[in-house]
């Protein structure tokens, strides 16, 4: 294969340094966000580990319960002791009454469990204030559009920076054939605006649930594959491609002249060029055959 480009082995150190410590650096931050993740989403519904269901909870909201309720049980779950919680959810049952909230010592346990994250000096809403907390007592309709909005651009904008740098070092890659990266590097945006798109469609409906996963599963892999093949041709192309398992796939590379895709495209040439001839015989049909039928049709 001639390339035009200078391949990732051949760069000079200096900037093998510069790409691998952005490719690390990035790996680390995505290892950041999958814990993020792992912790907030993954615990809507009191469970570790990311379900449907959380995605659900989360988007769509869980709409037989209360935020505070669904929140005591989920990711708020170990900030109180059962019995505080089962009393904390059962004034919200109640009403959620301003009287009540003093008579059944609901504010001691929000004093005590609740307000040294929960108060005025962060970004958290602040729990010393009643209304704020009273606003936490409605149906629970999961994301709103206003944080739907705020998280949606900003993943755009960083998330498309992100794979535009370790796209762009991919690019230099030789070992996949130029279809394969084509697909690598086009992949995270299309899964990218799936991702987005698929909020806001959870939101409205749950059962779009399934695509946030496997938008963010196929964005996963696509960074992954990105990222091992760089770091490998970077450092370790003779360990690899040539006396590794790497040179096996070369040389299947190279033996196979074609390739799923160029048979697809085959296909779909093939396809093409028959609709010509098809096309043609059905006019020739049309008026040599149906167009006097017509006509003698017409003329009784
Ligand atoms: C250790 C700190 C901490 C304590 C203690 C704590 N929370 Fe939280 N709480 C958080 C954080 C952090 C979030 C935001 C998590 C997220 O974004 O998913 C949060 C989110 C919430 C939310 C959702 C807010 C929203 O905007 O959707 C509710 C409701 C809530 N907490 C209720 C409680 C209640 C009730 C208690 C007391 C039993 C409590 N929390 C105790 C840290 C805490």
């Amino acid at each position: 294969m001639t390339t035009k480009f200078t391949a990732l082995k051949d760069h000079d150190t200096p900037i093998k340094v510069l790409f691998t410590g952005y490719l690390c650096t990035v790996g680390i931050g995505y290892l950041f966000a999958l814990i993020q993740i792992l912790f907030t989403h993954g615990m809507a519904d009191g469970k570790l580990g990311l379900s449907i269901d959380d995605i659900v909870y989360s988007y769509y909201g869980n709409r037989s319960g209360t935020v505070l309720e669904n929140q005591l049980n989920g990711a708020m779950k170990a900030n109180a002791p059962d019995q505080e919680r089962f009393a904390i959810i059962e004034w919200v049952r109640d009403g959620a009454d301003e009287d009540a909230y003093k008579d059944d010592g609901i504010d001691k346990i929000v004093e005590q469990r609740c307000v040294m994250c929960h108060n005025d000096t962060g970004s958290l809403p602040n729990f010393k204030d009643f209304k704020v907390l009273k606003t936490y007592t409605h149906e629970d309709g999961g994301a709103t559009f206003a944080s739907l909005t705020r998280v949606s651009h900003i993943h755009l904008f960083g998330i498309s920076f992100i794979f535009m740098f370790v796209g762009l070092i991919f690019s230099f890659s030789e070992t996949p054939t130029v279809q394969y990266k084509c697909i690598a590097i086009g992949m995270p945006y299309a899964f990218l605006i799936a991702d987005i798109l698929s909020w806001w469609l959870t939101k409205i409906d749950p059962m779009f649930a399934w695509l946030v996963m496997f938008a963010g599963m196929g964005m996963a892999v696509s960074f992954i594959f990105m990222w091992v093949t760089s770091i490998l041709e970077m450092w370790l192309f003779t360990t690899v491609f040539v006396n590794g398992i790497g040179a096996k796939y070369l040389e299947w590379r190279d033996s196979h002249e074609e390739f799923l895709s160029d048979k697809l495209l085959a296909i779909v040439k093939t396809m093409a060029g028959q609709l010509k001839p098809a096309l043609a015989f059905v006019k020739d049909a049309w008026l040599a055959k149906a167009l006097p039928w017509l006509k003698s049709l017409v003329k009784k």
